[in-house]
Protein backbone atom coordinates (compact mmCIF):
# COMPACT_ATOMS: atom_id res chain seq x y z
CA UNK A 1 0.00 0.00 0.00
CA UNK A 2 1.25 3.99 -0.52
CA UNK A 3 1.49 5.84 2.28
CA UNK A 4 -0.82 8.50 2.31
CA UNK A 5 1.44 11.63 3.77
CA UNK A 6 -0.74 13.13 6.11
CA UNK A 7 -0.32 16.71 7.51
CA UNK A 8 -1.87 19.28 10.10
CA UNK A 9 -3.62 21.61 8.36
CA UNK A 10 -2.45 25.19 10.11
CA UNK A 11 -5.18 27.33 8.95
CA UNK A 12 -8.17 25.18 10.52
CA UNK A 13 -6.14 24.23 13.56
CA UNK A 14 -4.52 27.15 14.01
CA UNK A 15 -1.34 28.05 15.71
CA UNK A 16 0.93 24.52 16.41
CA UNK A 17 3.21 25.82 18.65
CA UNK A 18 0.14 26.74 21.34
CA UNK A 19 -1.22 22.86 20.61
CA UNK A 20 2.50 21.61 21.69
CA UNK A 21 2.43 24.15 24.47
CA UNK A 22 -0.50 22.07 25.92
CA UNK A 23 1.15 18.86 25.85
CA UNK A 24 3.41 20.27 28.25
CA UNK A 25 2.90 16.50 30.27
CA UNK A 26 5.36 15.14 27.59
CA UNK A 27 9.04 15.99 27.27
CA UNK A 28 7.99 17.91 23.62
CA UNK A 29 11.18 19.18 23.48
CA UNK A 30 13.07 15.54 23.18
CA UNK A 31 10.02 14.76 20.43
CA UNK A 32 10.67 17.85 18.60
CA UNK A 33 14.48 17.47 17.99
CA UNK A 34 13.80 13.65 16.77
CA UNK A 35 11.16 15.18 14.35
CA UNK A 36 13.83 17.79 12.73
CA UNK A 37 12.40 20.41 14.71
CA UNK A 38 9.40 20.33 12.44
CA UNK A 39 6.24 20.84 14.73
CA UNK A 40 3.32 19.77 12.02
CA UNK A 41 5.43 16.41 11.76
CA UNK A 42 6.05 15.99 15.43
CA UNK A 43 2.04 16.44 16.29
CA UNK A 44 1.46 13.80 13.45
CA UNK A 45 3.35 11.11 15.14
CA UNK A 46 2.06 12.33 18.39
CA UNK A 47 -1.44 11.82 16.56
CA UNK A 48 -0.33 7.87 15.61
CA UNK A 49 0.31 7.44 18.58
CA UNK A 50 -3.25 8.18 20.11
CA UNK A 51 -4.44 5.85 17.25
CA UNK A 52 -2.17 2.93 17.47
CA UNK A 53 -3.45 2.32 20.59
CA UNK A 54 -1.96 -1.11 21.85
CA UNK A 55 -3.28 -2.00 25.17
CA UNK A 56 -6.22 -4.46 24.01
CA UNK A 57 -3.31 -6.10 22.24
CA UNK A 58 -0.77 -5.76 25.25
CA UNK A 59 -4.06 -6.71 27.82
CA UNK A 60 -4.37 -10.43 25.52
CA UNK A 61 -0.81 -10.73 25.98
CA UNK A 62 -1.23 -10.58 29.61
CA UNK A 63 -4.09 -12.73 30.24
CA UNK A 64 -3.48 -14.96 28.29
CA UNK A 65 0.30 -15.45 30.12
CA UNK A 66 2.72 -15.04 26.55
CA UNK A 67 5.42 -13.13 28.04
CA UNK A 68 7.32 -13.50 24.55
CA UNK A 69 4.24 -11.58 23.11
CA UNK A 70 3.62 -9.32 26.27
CA UNK A 71 7.52 -8.35 25.56
CA UNK A 72 6.93 -7.47 22.22
CA UNK A 73 3.92 -5.30 22.97
CA UNK A 74 5.94 -3.44 26.03
CA UNK A 75 8.79 -3.20 23.83
CA UNK A 76 6.88 -1.38 21.28
CA UNK A 77 5.41 1.07 23.36
CA UNK A 78 8.86 1.98 24.95
CA UNK A 79 9.72 2.64 21.55
CA UNK A 80 6.71 4.86 20.56
CA UNK A 81 6.75 6.23 24.05
CA UNK A 82 10.18 7.52 23.64
CA UNK A 83 9.60 9.00 20.28
CA UNK A 84 6.73 11.52 21.47
CA UNK A 85 8.85 12.16 25.08
CA UNK A 86 6.60 10.13 27.01
CA UNK A 87 9.42 9.69 29.24
CA UNK A 88 7.85 8.24 32.65
CA UNK A 89 6.05 5.79 30.02
CA UNK A 90 8.92 4.71 28.36
CA UNK A 91 10.61 4.19 31.49
CA UNK A 92 7.98 1.97 32.69
CA UNK A 93 7.45 -0.20 29.54
CA UNK A 94 11.26 -0.68 29.62
CA UNK A 95 10.96 -1.94 33.42
CA UNK A 96 8.29 -4.05 32.30
CA UNK A 97 10.27 -5.67 29.13
CA UNK A 98 13.22 -5.91 31.39
CA UNK A 99 10.56 -8.51 33.57
CA UNK A 100 8.78 -10.44 30.57
CA UNK A 101 13.00 -10.99 28.96
CA UNK A 102 13.28 -12.59 32.63
CA UNK A 103 9.68 -14.47 32.25
CA UNK A 104 9.34 -12.16 36.31
CA UNK A 105 5.44 -12.94 36.36
CA UNK A 106 5.33 -11.72 39.77
CA UNK A 107 6.98 -8.06 38.85
CA UNK A 108 4.75 -7.69 35.80
CA UNK A 109 1.40 -8.66 37.58
CA UNK A 110 2.22 -6.46 40.21
CA UNK A 111 2.84 -3.72 37.74
CA UNK A 112 0.52 -4.37 34.71
CA UNK A 113 -2.46 -2.35 36.13
CA UNK A 114 -0.51 0.63 36.63
CA UNK A 115 1.45 0.63 33.38
CA UNK A 116 -2.14 -0.25 31.62
CA UNK A 117 -3.28 3.22 34.44
CA UNK A 118 -0.46 5.39 32.88
CA UNK A 119 -1.12 4.85 29.17
CA UNK A 120 -4.51 5.24 29.91
CA UNK A 121 -4.14 8.19 31.33
CA UNK A 122 -1.85 10.16 29.06
CA UNK A 123 -4.14 9.07 25.67
CA UNK A 124 -6.79 10.76 27.63
CA UNK A 125 -4.95 14.29 27.93
CA UNK A 126 -3.40 13.88 24.51
CA UNK A 127 -6.72 13.36 22.92
CA UNK A 128 -8.04 16.77 24.91
CA UNK A 129 -5.04 18.66 23.25
CA UNK A 130 -5.02 17.14 19.46
CA UNK A 131 -7.26 18.39 17.00
CA UNK A 132 -8.50 16.20 14.14
CA UNK A 133 -6.06 15.68 11.19
CA UNK A 134 -7.02 15.69 7.83
CA UNK A 135 -5.49 13.22 4.67
CA UNK A 136 -3.47 15.55 1.81
CA UNK A 137 -2.23 14.33 -1.34
CA UNK A 138 1.07 13.15 -1.48
CA UNK A 139 4.03 14.49 -3.16
CA UNK A 140 3.45 14.96 -7.18
CA UNK A 141 7.49 15.03 -7.70
CA UNK A 142 8.96 11.71 -9.41
CA UNK A 143 10.15 9.13 -6.96
CA UNK A 144 12.67 7.10 -8.65
CA UNK A 145 12.96 4.54 -5.62
CA UNK A 146 10.68 2.67 -3.19
CA UNK A 147 11.08 1.47 0.38
CA UNK A 148 9.66 -0.86 1.75
CA UNK A 149 8.69 -0.68 5.91
CA UNK A 150 8.21 -3.75 7.48
CA UNK A 151 7.17 -3.44 10.89
CA UNK A 152 5.23 -3.97 13.35
CA UNK A 153 4.48 -0.83 15.35
CA UNK A 154 2.86 1.86 12.93
CA UNK A 155 3.94 4.96 14.70
CA UNK A 156 7.37 3.59 13.35
CA UNK A 157 6.45 2.78 9.61
CA UNK A 158 4.88 6.43 10.23
CA UNK A 159 7.96 7.74 10.89
CA UNK A 160 9.82 6.25 8.38
CA UNK A 161 6.80 7.15 5.71
CA UNK A 162 6.50 10.92 6.88
CA UNK A 163 10.46 11.00 7.06
CA UNK A 164 11.09 9.27 3.52
CA UNK A 165 7.96 9.89 1.55
CA UNK A 166 9.25 13.38 -0.04
CA UNK A 167 11.91 11.68 -1.80
CA UNK A 168 11.01 7.80 -1.96
CA UNK A 169 7.66 6.21 -2.88
CA UNK A 170 6.66 4.06 0.76
CA UNK A 171 5.23 0.97 1.25
CA UNK A 172 4.45 -0.83 4.62
CA UNK A 173 3.84 -4.08 5.66
CA UNK A 174 3.14 -4.90 9.63
CA UNK A 175 4.16 -8.45 9.06
CA UNK A 176 6.80 -10.79 7.29
CA UNK A 177 3.26 -12.40 6.09
CA UNK A 178 1.89 -9.14 4.91
CA UNK A 179 5.31 -8.06 3.19
CA UNK A 180 5.93 -11.65 1.54
CA UNK A 181 2.53 -11.33 -0.29
CA UNK A 182 2.66 -7.71 -1.58
CA UNK A 183 6.42 -9.11 -3.05
CA UNK A 184 4.15 -11.60 -4.78
CA UNK A 185 2.24 -9.49 -5.99
CA UNK A 186 5.11 -7.36 -7.78
CA UNK A 187 5.76 -4.86 -5.23
CA UNK A 188 9.22 -5.51 -5.35
CA UNK A 189 11.15 -2.55 -3.59
CA UNK A 190 14.25 -0.93 -4.04
CA UNK A 191 15.11 -1.52 -0.48
CA UNK A 192 13.80 -2.80 2.81
CA UNK A 193 13.72 -1.28 6.10
CA UNK A 194 13.27 -3.87 8.49
CA UNK A 195 12.12 -4.33 12.20
CA UNK A 196 13.91 -7.01 13.77
CA UNK A 197 11.74 -7.67 16.72
CA UNK A 198 8.47 -8.54 15.78
CA UNK A 199 5.71 -11.24 16.59
CA UNK A 200 5.58 -13.99 14.79
CA UNK A 201 8.09 -13.99 11.80
CA UNK A 202 11.30 -11.50 13.14
CA UNK A 203 13.48 -9.53 10.86
CA UNK A 204 16.17 -12.37 10.89
CA UNK A 205 13.26 -14.85 9.76
CA UNK A 206 12.30 -12.59 7.00
CA UNK A 207 15.70 -11.81 5.68
CA UNK A 208 16.01 -15.62 5.54
CA UNK A 209 13.47 -16.01 3.05
CA UNK A 210 13.94 -13.00 1.37
CA UNK A 211 17.98 -14.06 0.57
CA UNK A 212 17.12 -17.63 -0.10
CA UNK A 213 14.82 -16.44 -3.16
CA UNK A 214 16.98 -15.25 -5.79
CA UNK A 215 13.53 -12.96 -7.20
CA UNK A 216 14.20 -11.30 -3.82
CA UNK A 217 18.16 -11.76 -2.60
CA UNK A 218 18.98 -8.61 -4.45
CA UNK A 219 17.09 -6.07 -2.56
CA UNK A 220 18.91 -3.88 0.04
CA UNK A 221 17.77 -4.79 3.70
CA UNK A 222 18.29 -2.27 6.84
CA UNK A 223 17.57 -3.33 9.94
CA UNK A 224 16.18 -1.62 12.65
CA UNK A 225 17.36 -2.21 16.21
CA UNK A 226 17.02 -1.06 19.50
CA UNK A 227 19.52 -3.75 20.07
CA UNK A 228 22.60 -1.48 20.02
CA UNK A 229 24.72 -4.03 20.66
CA UNK A 230 27.24 -6.05 18.32
CA UNK A 231 26.17 -9.31 17.86
CA UNK A 232 22.77 -7.93 16.79
CA UNK A 233 24.95 -6.23 14.04
CA UNK A 234 27.12 -9.17 13.02
CA UNK A 235 24.68 -11.58 13.07
CA UNK A 236 22.49 -9.39 10.60
CA UNK A 237 25.45 -8.71 8.69
CA UNK A 238 26.00 -12.66 8.46
CA UNK A 239 22.36 -12.78 7.28
CA UNK A 240 22.87 -10.08 4.38
CA UNK A 241 21.87 -6.34 5.93
CA UNK A 242 23.45 -3.80 4.33
CA UNK A 243 23.20 -1.26 7.49
CA UNK A 244 21.59 -0.94 10.74
CA UNK A 245 19.60 1.89 11.70
CA UNK A 246 19.36 2.13 15.61
CA UNK A 247 15.50 2.89 17.15
CA UNK A 248 14.36 5.62 17.51
CA UNK A 249 14.83 6.66 14.60
CA UNK A 250 16.61 9.89 13.70
CA UNK A 251 15.08 12.05 11.04
CA UNK A 252 18.11 13.21 9.71
CA UNK A 253 19.94 10.53 10.12
CA UNK A 254 17.52 8.02 8.77
CA UNK A 255 17.22 10.14 5.91
CA UNK A 256 21.43 10.47 5.22
CA UNK A 257 21.76 6.94 5.35
CA UNK A 258 18.99 5.94 3.09
CA UNK A 259 19.99 8.17 0.72
CA UNK A 260 24.07 6.82 0.94
CA UNK A 261 22.84 2.92 0.88
CA UNK A 262 20.94 3.37 -2.32
CA UNK A 263 23.52 5.82 -4.08
CA UNK A 264 26.08 3.35 -3.19
CA UNK A 265 24.27 0.12 -4.12
CA UNK A 266 22.15 1.42 -7.33
CA UNK A 267 25.71 2.77 -8.31
CA UNK A 268 27.49 -0.12 -8.03
CA UNK A 269 25.01 -2.49 -9.59
CA UNK A 270 24.80 0.05 -12.58
CA UNK A 271 28.25 0.13 -12.36
CA UNK A 272 28.60 -3.91 -12.32
CA UNK A 273 26.01 -3.67 -15.32
CA UNK A 274 27.84 -1.21 -17.25
CA UNK A 275 31.48 -3.82 -17.08
CA UNK A 276 29.37 -6.37 -18.04
CA UNK A 277 27.95 -5.13 -21.35
CA UNK A 278 31.56 -3.39 -22.33
CA UNK A 279 33.35 -6.57 -21.47
CA UNK A 280 30.95 -8.24 -23.83
CA UNK A 281 30.97 -5.64 -26.48
CA UNK A 282 34.80 -5.86 -26.24
CA UNK A 283 34.43 -9.73 -26.32
CA UNK A 284 32.08 -9.39 -29.67
CA UNK A 285 34.60 -7.60 -31.40
CA UNK A 286 37.33 -9.42 -30.36
CA UNK A 287 35.78 -12.31 -31.70
CA UNK A 288 34.66 -10.51 -34.85
CA UNK A 289 38.58 -9.93 -35.42
CA UNK A 290 39.25 -13.29 -34.75
CA UNK A 291 37.15 -14.47 -37.25
CA UNK A 292 38.37 -11.86 -39.90
CA UNK A 293 41.83 -12.60 -39.05
CA UNK A 294 41.33 -16.20 -39.39
CA UNK A 295 39.83 -15.47 -42.58
CA UNK A 296 42.23 -13.51 -44.02
CA UNK A 297 44.92 -15.85 -43.15
CA UNK A 298 42.89 -18.57 -44.90
CA UNK A 299 42.15 -16.24 -48.17
CA UNK A 300 45.86 -15.83 -48.46
CA UNK A 301 46.39 -19.63 -48.24
CA UNK A 302 43.93 -20.67 -50.64
CA UNK A 303 45.94 -17.99 -53.46
CA UNK A 304 48.63 -20.28 -53.02
CA UNK A 305 47.45 -23.85 -53.37
CA UNK A 306 45.30 -21.59 -56.45
CA UNK A 307 49.18 -20.85 -58.29
CA UNK A 308 50.02 -24.71 -57.87
CA UNK A 309 47.26 -26.33 -59.65
CA UNK A 310 49.26 -29.91 -58.59
CA UNK A 311 49.26 -29.43 -54.79
CA UNK A 312 45.66 -28.00 -53.95
CA UNK A 313 44.67 -28.34 -50.18
CA UNK A 314 48.02 -28.43 -49.48
CA UNK A 315 48.14 -25.73 -47.20
CA UNK A 316 44.97 -26.68 -45.40
CA UNK A 317 46.25 -30.42 -44.78
CA UNK A 318 49.87 -29.05 -43.78
CA UNK A 319 48.20 -26.85 -41.20
CA UNK A 320 45.79 -30.15 -40.20
CA UNK A 321 48.68 -32.35 -39.66
CA UNK A 322 50.85 -29.56 -37.86
CA UNK A 323 47.94 -29.02 -35.34
CA UNK A 324 47.84 -33.03 -34.73
CA UNK A 325 51.52 -32.84 -33.97
CA UNK A 326 51.37 -29.30 -31.65
CA UNK A 327 48.44 -31.41 -29.75
CA UNK A 328 50.91 -34.28 -28.88
CA UNK A 329 53.47 -31.75 -28.05
CA UNK A 330 50.69 -29.91 -25.58
CA UNK A 331 50.78 -27.03 -27.17
CA UNK A 332 48.02 -24.16 -25.58
CA UNK A 333 45.04 -23.66 -27.60
CA UNK A 334 47.52 -20.00 -28.20
CA UNK A 335 49.84 -21.83 -29.42
CA UNK A 336 47.60 -24.70 -31.96
CA UNK A 337 46.09 -21.27 -33.34
CA UNK A 338 49.64 -19.64 -34.02
CA UNK A 339 51.08 -22.97 -35.42
CA UNK A 340 47.81 -23.15 -37.62
CA UNK A 341 48.13 -19.78 -39.17
CA UNK A 342 52.14 -20.18 -39.66
CA UNK A 343 51.31 -23.87 -41.15
CA UNK A 344 48.59 -22.20 -43.67
CA UNK A 345 50.86 -19.40 -44.60
CA UNK A 346 54.57 -21.59 -44.71
CA UNK A 347 54.64 -21.66 -48.74
CA UNK A 348 53.47 -18.30 -49.43
CA UNK A 349 56.98 -17.39 -51.01
CA UNK A 350 55.67 -19.92 -54.45
CA UNK A 351 53.55 -16.49 -55.23
CA UNK A 352 57.13 -15.22 -55.97
CA UNK A 353 58.10 -18.15 -57.93
CA UNK A 354 57.09 -18.67 -61.80
CA UNK A 355 54.07 -20.52 -63.04
CA UNK A 356 56.53 -22.52 -65.37
CA UNK A 357 58.51 -24.07 -62.85
CA UNK A 358 55.67 -24.64 -60.24
CA UNK A 359 53.49 -26.27 -62.78
CA UNK A 360 56.24 -28.06 -64.41
CA UNK A 361 55.22 -31.58 -64.82
CA UNK A 362 58.40 -33.99 -64.55
CA UNK A 363 61.71 -33.23 -62.41
CA UNK A 364 63.14 -30.26 -61.96
CA UNK A 365 66.36 -28.97 -63.68
CA UNK A 366 69.27 -27.87 -60.80
CA UNK A 367 68.94 -24.86 -61.94
CA UNK A 368 65.14 -24.77 -61.32
CA UNK A 369 65.22 -26.17 -57.63
CA UNK A 370 67.74 -23.43 -57.08
CA UNK A 371 64.78 -21.15 -57.83
CA UNK A 372 62.29 -23.16 -56.15
CA UNK A 373 64.38 -22.97 -53.15
CA UNK A 374 64.12 -19.61 -52.69
CA UNK A 375 60.56 -19.47 -51.77
CA UNK A 376 61.30 -19.64 -47.96
CA UNK A 377 63.26 -16.29 -48.06
CA UNK A 378 60.02 -14.95 -50.27
CA UNK A 379 57.98 -15.73 -47.74
CA UNK A 380 59.60 -14.46 -44.58
CA UNK A 381 60.05 -11.20 -46.58
CA UNK A 382 56.15 -10.86 -47.33
CA UNK A 383 55.26 -12.12 -43.67
CA UNK A 384 58.16 -10.03 -41.46
CA UNK A 385 55.50 -7.60 -40.75
CA UNK A 386 53.30 -9.62 -38.95
CA UNK A 387 55.43 -9.32 -35.84
CA UNK A 388 52.73 -9.74 -33.15
CA UNK A 389 52.82 -13.68 -33.96
CA UNK A 390 56.57 -14.16 -34.83
CA UNK A 391 55.66 -17.95 -35.66
CA UNK A 392 54.34 -17.06 -39.05
CA UNK A 393 57.25 -15.27 -40.15
CA UNK A 394 59.60 -18.21 -38.44
CA UNK A 395 57.18 -20.98 -40.58
CA UNK A 396 57.67 -19.64 -43.83
CA UNK A 397 61.00 -18.90 -43.33
CA UNK A 398 62.53 -21.95 -41.93
CA UNK A 399 60.34 -24.98 -42.71
CA UNK A 400 63.22 -26.42 -44.88
CA UNK A 401 65.40 -26.44 -42.57
CA UNK A 402 66.99 -30.37 -41.61
CA UNK A 403 67.41 -30.73 -38.13
CA UNK A 404 71.25 -31.96 -38.77
CA UNK A 405 71.93 -28.29 -40.48
CA UNK A 406 71.62 -29.79 -44.27
CA UNK A 407 68.39 -27.64 -44.89
CA UNK A 408 67.77 -23.95 -46.65
CA UNK A 409 68.01 -21.24 -46.77
CA UNK A 410 70.18 -20.87 -43.79
CA UNK A 411 71.38 -24.30 -42.85
CA UNK A 412 70.22 -24.01 -38.73
CA UNK A 413 71.23 -26.67 -36.75
CA UNK A 414 68.87 -28.60 -33.86
CA UNK A 415 66.62 -26.65 -31.60
CA UNK A 416 68.36 -23.46 -33.53
CA UNK A 417 65.54 -23.90 -36.17
CA UNK A 418 62.24 -22.50 -34.32
CA UNK A 419 60.46 -25.41 -32.95
CA UNK A 420 57.26 -24.88 -35.08
CA UNK A 421 59.05 -24.72 -38.24
CA UNK A 422 60.49 -27.94 -37.65
CA UNK A 423 56.72 -29.60 -36.76
CA UNK A 424 55.67 -27.67 -40.39
CA UNK A 425 58.61 -29.48 -41.66
CA UNK A 426 57.77 -32.86 -40.93
CA UNK A 427 54.07 -32.40 -41.46
CA UNK A 428 55.27 -30.18 -45.08
CA UNK A 429 57.03 -33.94 -46.03
CA UNK A 430 54.41 -35.78 -44.65
CA UNK A 431 51.84 -34.66 -47.04
CA UNK A 432 54.08 -34.41 -50.08
CA UNK A 433 54.23 -38.09 -49.91
CA UNK A 434 50.90 -38.60 -49.21
CA UNK A 435 50.09 -36.47 -52.43
CA UNK A 436 50.01 -37.22 -56.35
CA UNK A 437 52.26 -35.80 -58.68
CA UNK A 438 51.82 -35.69 -62.10
CA UNK A 439 54.87 -37.39 -62.45
CA UNK A 440 54.08 -39.67 -59.18
CA UNK A 441 51.27 -41.59 -57.04
CA UNK A 442 51.35 -41.09 -53.09
CA UNK A 443 53.49 -43.26 -51.34
CA UNK A 444 51.97 -46.48 -49.44
CA UNK A 445 51.46 -45.95 -45.97
CA UNK A 446 54.18 -48.41 -45.29
CA UNK A 447 56.74 -46.53 -47.24
CA UNK A 448 55.69 -42.84 -46.14
CA UNK A 449 56.31 -44.25 -42.16
CA UNK A 450 59.94 -45.65 -43.65
CA UNK A 451 60.87 -42.33 -45.25
CA UNK A 452 60.14 -40.49 -41.95
CA UNK A 453 61.52 -43.12 -39.86
CA UNK A 454 64.75 -42.93 -42.25
CA UNK A 455 64.21 -39.19 -41.33
CA UNK A 456 64.59 -38.78 -37.27
CA UNK A 457 67.70 -36.84 -36.50
CA UNK A 458 68.76 -35.81 -40.08
CA UNK A 459 66.04 -34.15 -41.87
CA UNK A 460 63.58 -34.52 -38.78
CA UNK A 461 63.82 -33.26 -35.62
CA UNK A 462 63.71 -37.11 -33.66
CA UNK A 463 60.72 -36.10 -30.99
CA UNK A 464 58.49 -34.51 -33.92
CA UNK A 465 59.54 -36.80 -36.30
CA UNK A 466 58.69 -40.14 -33.41
CA UNK A 467 54.93 -38.28 -32.97
CA UNK A 468 54.49 -37.96 -36.73
CA UNK A 469 55.30 -41.96 -36.44
CA UNK A 470 52.78 -42.58 -33.79
CA UNK A 471 50.36 -40.75 -35.67
CA UNK A 472 50.66 -42.34 -38.86
CA UNK A 473 50.18 -45.71 -36.72
CA UNK A 474 47.42 -44.66 -35.00
CA UNK A 475 45.62 -43.85 -38.39
CA UNK A 476 45.06 -47.73 -39.40
CA UNK A 477 43.05 -47.11 -42.16
CA UNK A 478 45.15 -44.68 -43.74
CA UNK A 479 42.98 -41.26 -43.89
CA UNK A 480 44.89 -38.78 -43.65
CA UNK A 481 46.55 -38.34 -47.10
CA UNK A 482 45.25 -35.89 -50.27
FE1 LIG B 1 57.77 -25.22 -48.94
Amino acid sequence: MEHDVRQFDGENTGDTGKIIEKLDFLNTQEGLQQCMDDENFYLDIVSTYVEDNVLEDMQKCYLGNDWAGYRVKVHALKSSSAYIGAEDLRAKAKRMEDAAKQEDVEYISLNHHKLVAMYEDLMRKIAAVLPKRINLEGSSQIKQFTIFVVDDSRLNRQVVAEVLSDSYNISEASSGQEFFQQLEEGNIPDLVLLDVHMPRETGHDIIGKLKADERFAHIPVVFMTHDNDLSTELAGFREGAVDFITKPLNPALLQARIGRILDLYYLQSKLQEEVQIRTQDILDKSMQMTVMFDQIIQALANTIDAKDKYTKGHSDRVSKYSVMIGEQLGYSEMQLMHLKYAALLHDIGKIGIPDWIINKTGPLTDEEFEIVKTHPVIGGDILKTITSVEDIYNGAMFHHEHYDGSGYPRGLLGKNIPEMARVINVADSYDAMTSRRSYRDMLTQEGVRGEIEKGLGTQFDPIIGSIMLQIIDEDTEFTLHE
